[in-house]
């Protein structure tokens, strides 16, 4: 039977516009969502073979359709599937393109469906997944024939055809990735075979303009003036042959996206290195000046008996980052996990939903609260006894200690782009009339599954690559041990989930209730091993050097230095 758009589906872009729905369906962005999407082929397939049944001209397209894909469903359910990435792009292009063809071209058919015709991929998905193996290939440095043979880093997948390795050109084109475009476009060109360059001139025309205009945008004049030559002789009257005609004989020439080159340019020039430095680090690793202080240790947990230990690996000092082993059990993980599927959505930003960019980061989260349920008050509990921090969630009474659990799904490439985890940079711990609470001073990043390939937490400034390990928590702080300033190393990202899926819940803690219980170092350069040591001193008057405080802290503190006289850096909390 004949496919539909065995081509470049951007040549086919009027068409698809037509399928793009304005509440974005918002597939890609979580491995849980594509995961689903064979289930919800099975349910589309039995409503389509009803249909039929009510059909007395059967028309031919729709009986093969349902034949072919009834048999391509079975094969892939007796595969053993873990996710793998071109897998997911071949069943998001299936939904956008083939089913969106069906449910277009038959409405009543589609009527038949209700909830069942509505929030399946659409075109923004299948941007998002081109996107997602631009992101792949770039960031892990994979070759184009290895990615389009299905092999990523050896774990091996469906392959992608010329036409599919085209539509990756295109789309790396147009986020800006140039040189990227130009590896994809050429390798397209090279896989063509007759019939597809015969049956599909137009389309190949598109690719060959595109591919110009990468040689000009690098200054290789005289390949895209070859390639227009060619072109011509394909699709005289194609609009974008007709562009590049005008375009060549433009001398002032710029190129509106080259910053998107440099992924990260606002950041300075070398992060990109660094980050992708760290994401292609196989295992666990930290830079060697750090080795001295990298050590493993049974540690007691606060408040607790001294036979209550956590098995803690020191990453680094320098921001203070540690990774703590089998420290919530898979009971646990299954009930956040439960909860957070309930209400999966696209990561938002801010109080005005809008919509996060979905470039910098390709997830969906749900937000999962103490009162939920007794095993989640639990594990704030153990945050607590593992840190030593308040964790105590008073909304809408009053200011909290912590923020609800965020459980975050990754999707396809599913990544996050160096970030702060703090607030605005400006809302100091110390309390705001912005943020009551104050601001977010320690972050720990439990892994609610193994990924396995990609899907590191690395912070890029400080060389440290942690790759997931299902019940382990990641432990860091995310200001400057004297409060002045948000730590400039505690800049982290998640690298893109290659093969797999990609759990963690995070819980922020924040400075309303902590005042004591993480009092400020003399210096910046003042370790958290040194902050422990006064926290946990016998002659505890040492805290109350605080200098991170809310309202009521301010004034005990200015209690503490009338009657007590400690030794308060008042100075720093104004
Ligand atoms: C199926 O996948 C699991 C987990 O990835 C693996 O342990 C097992 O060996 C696989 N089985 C087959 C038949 O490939
Ligand atoms: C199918 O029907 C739903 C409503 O049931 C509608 O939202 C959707 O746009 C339709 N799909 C197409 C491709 O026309
Ligand atoms: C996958 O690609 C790598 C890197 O090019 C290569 O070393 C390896 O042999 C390939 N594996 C398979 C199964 O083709
Ligand atoms: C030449 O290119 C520049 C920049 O891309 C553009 O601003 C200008 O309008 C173009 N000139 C012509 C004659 O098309
Ligand atoms: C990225 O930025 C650096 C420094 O700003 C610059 O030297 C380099 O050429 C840029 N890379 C590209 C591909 O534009
Ligand atoms: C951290 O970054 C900020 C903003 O980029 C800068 O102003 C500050 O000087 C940096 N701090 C350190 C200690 O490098
Ligand atoms: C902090 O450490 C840096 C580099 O190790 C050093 O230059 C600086 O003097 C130290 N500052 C203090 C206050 O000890």
């Amino acid at each position: 039977m004949q496919l539909l758009w065995t081509d470049t589906l951007f040549a086919s872009l009027p068409l698809l516009v037509l399928l793009t729905s304005p509440a974005h369906s918002d597939i890609f962005t979580s491995s849980e969502k594509l995961q689903l999407l064979p289930v919800r082929e099975e349910a589309l397939l039995t409503s389509l073979d009803k249909y039929l049944e009510t059909r007395t001209d059967k028309p031919t397209y729709l009986t093969s359709f349902l034949a072919e894909r009834t048999a391509a469903l079975k094969t892939f359910q007796q595969q053993n599937n873990t996710f793998h990435p071109n897998a997911a792009f071949h069943n998001i292009r299936l939904f956008v393109a083939n089913w969106g063809y069906v449910l277009q071209s038959y409405p009543d058919f589609n009527a038949t469906l209700g909830e069942l015709g509505t929030g399946l991929p659409d075109y923004e998905d299948y941007v998002g997944a081109l996107g997602a193996i631009v992101r792949l290939q770039r960031i892990y440095s994979l070759h184009v024939r290895d990615v389009c043979a299905g092999n990523y880093s050896g774990h091996t997948g469906p392959p992608l055809q010329a036409w599919h390795a085209a539509d990756v050109g295109l789309q790396a084109y147009k986020n800006g990735h140039t040189q990227t475009s130009i590896e994809w476009l050429e390798y397209a060109l090279s896989q063509l075979t007759d019939t597809d360059q015969q049956e599909n001139a137009q389309a190949k025309a598109h690719v060959l303009t595109t591919l110009a205009n990468a040689y000009r945008q690098t200054n290789q004049g005289s390949k895209a003036q070859e390639l227009y030559l060619e072109c011509k002789k394909l699709a005289p009257q194609a609009p974008d042959v007709i562009q590049l005609e005008k375009d060549l004989k433009n001398t002032t020439f710029s190129n509106p996206v080259t910053n998107a080159l440099n992924e990260s340019a606002h950041e300075g020039p070398t992060l990109w290195d660094q980050f992708t430095d760290c994401c292609r680090r196989d295992k666990f690793h930290t830079v060697s000046a750090l080795r001295p202080h990298h050590v493993c240790q049974y540690k007691p947990g606060f408040s607790v008996p001294s036979y209550v230990t956590f098995k803690v690996e020191i990453l680094s000092l320098v921001p203070a980052a540690s990774l703590i082993y089998d420290v919530i059990y898979d009971e646990e993980i299954q009930v956040l996990v439960d909860f957070a599927k309930e209400n999966l959505g696209t990561a938002r930003i801010g109080n005005d939903n809008a919509r996060v960019d979905l470039k910098s980061r390709t997830s969906q989260l749900s937000w999962v609260h103490d009162d939920q349920s007794p095993v989640v008050r639990g594990l704030s509990q153990r945050v607590k006894v593992m840190t030593g921090l308040e964790v105590e969630q008073r909304f809408p009474k009053g200011p909290s200690s912590a923020e609800s659990f965020q459980v975050l799904n990754y999707g396809m490439g599913g990544h996050y782009n160096p970030h702060y985890d703090t607030y605005a940079r400006d809302v100091r711990p110390l309390s705001t009339h912005l943020q009551p609470a104050g601001n977010r001073i320690a972050t720990v990043l439990f892994y609610l599954s193994d990924v396995e390939k990609g899907g590191s937490t690395v912070f890029p400034r400080a060389g440290i690559s942690v790759a997931p390990r299902k019940g382990a928590a990641l432990v860091w702080y995310n200001f400057e041990p004297d409060y002045n300033d948000v730590h400039n190393l505690t800049l982290h990202a998640g690298c893109p989930v290659v093969i797999g899926h990609k759990w963690i819940a995070n819980k922020w803690i924040l400075t309303y209730g902590n005042t004591f219980r993480r009092p400020c170092g003399p210096s910046p350069n003042t370790t958290q091993l040194e902050l422990e040591a006064i926290v946990t001193s016998p002659t505890r008057t040492k805290l109350v050097t605080s200098c991170v405080t809310d309202d009521v802290t301010l004034v005990m503190i200015a209690l503490s230095v009338l009657f007590v006289g400690g030794n308060v850096r008042a100075s720093t909390l104004l």
